[in-house]
């Protein structure tokens, strides 16, 4: 073995460290809020609306939603915009690009939603602390493809604070929020949910009925998902 050649590459791996650590230390600077460990903060479990199954997040019903509903829209991050090179719309795009497996603080996936100003994202409408979670412990997790997940779901538990607004915020206020209103539809406070429920709107869109355009746009919530919103609206569809 020639010894020249041998420091050449241990010089080679030594600067590619110092230029990963310059890096790193450069990105982690544009840092404004702390992390949080969401196994620290929530006995491992992500808070509402998450789905754990088998010890995982649920990839299909806690982290693609979010992704789906506040990045993949267009203008954004959806197949023909990919801005900066990212699309969000399915799982082996999502994990393509700025996620350092098993490592939610360095990735910018994640990093990027603790942002201010015109870095933040998704722009002007940060995602909630449980999203957050959701999306940290996912990572954590070496983001998994896990799929057909037997989420707990109780049809009788249905009030608006618990579990409906989880559920639109996660699924719908992406595409129907002031900044971005899909339809001229806006979902982000309950009066405004409440309009759509009186207008049979809410309702004809989630359960995909004729004459309604289905929603999610390109997907479906769970048949338990609809019936809590179902149950939700016979009992009054109460701010409770
Ligand atoms: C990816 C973006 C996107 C997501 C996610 C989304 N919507 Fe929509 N929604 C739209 C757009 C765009 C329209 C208007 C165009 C259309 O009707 O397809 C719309 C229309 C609607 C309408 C009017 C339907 C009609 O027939 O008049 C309702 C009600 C609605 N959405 C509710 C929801 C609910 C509830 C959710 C969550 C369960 C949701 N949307 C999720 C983009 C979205």
């Amino acid at each position: 073995m020639n010894s020249s050649s041998g420091n050449f590459s241990n010089i080679k791996i030594l600067a590619t460290l110092i230029f990963v650590i310059a890096v790193s230390l450069l990105v982690d600077s544009c840092v404004h809020e702390p992390f949080i460990d969401p196994f620290a903060l929530n006995n491992g479990e992500p808070t509402t609306p998450g789905c754990v199954s088998n010890g995982l997040v649920c990839f299909e019903s806690s982290i693609l939603p979010i992704f789906n509903s506040s990045c993949a829209i267009p203008g954004c991050h959806n197949s023909k915009s990919h801005k900066e090179g990212y699309t969000l719309d399915n799982y082996n795009n999502i994990i393509r690009k700025g996620i350092s497996p098993g490592n939610s603080s360095n990735s910018k996936l994640y990093k990027v939603l603790f942002e201010t100003g015109e870095s933040q994202m998704p722009p002007g409408a940060p995602l909630s602390k449980a999203q957050k979670d959701s999306i940290a412990a996912w990572i954590n997790q070496v983001q998994k493809n896990t799929v057909n997940c037997n989420c707990s779901c109780d049809t009788t538990a249905f009030t608006y604070t618990a579990i409906i607004q989880p559920i639109i915020a996660n699924q719908c206020v992406g595409c129907h929020k002031p900044s971005s209103l899909g339809g001229n539809i806006d979902l982000s406070t309950y009066s405004l949910v409440k309009a759509q429920v009186s207008n049979g709107k809410l309702i004809g869109s989630i359960t995909h009925a004729v004459g309604y355009s289905p929603m999610p746009q390109g997907s479906k919530l769970s048949d338990c998902q609809i019936t809590q919103i179902k149950n939700w609206i016979s009992a009054g569809a109460a701010n409770n």
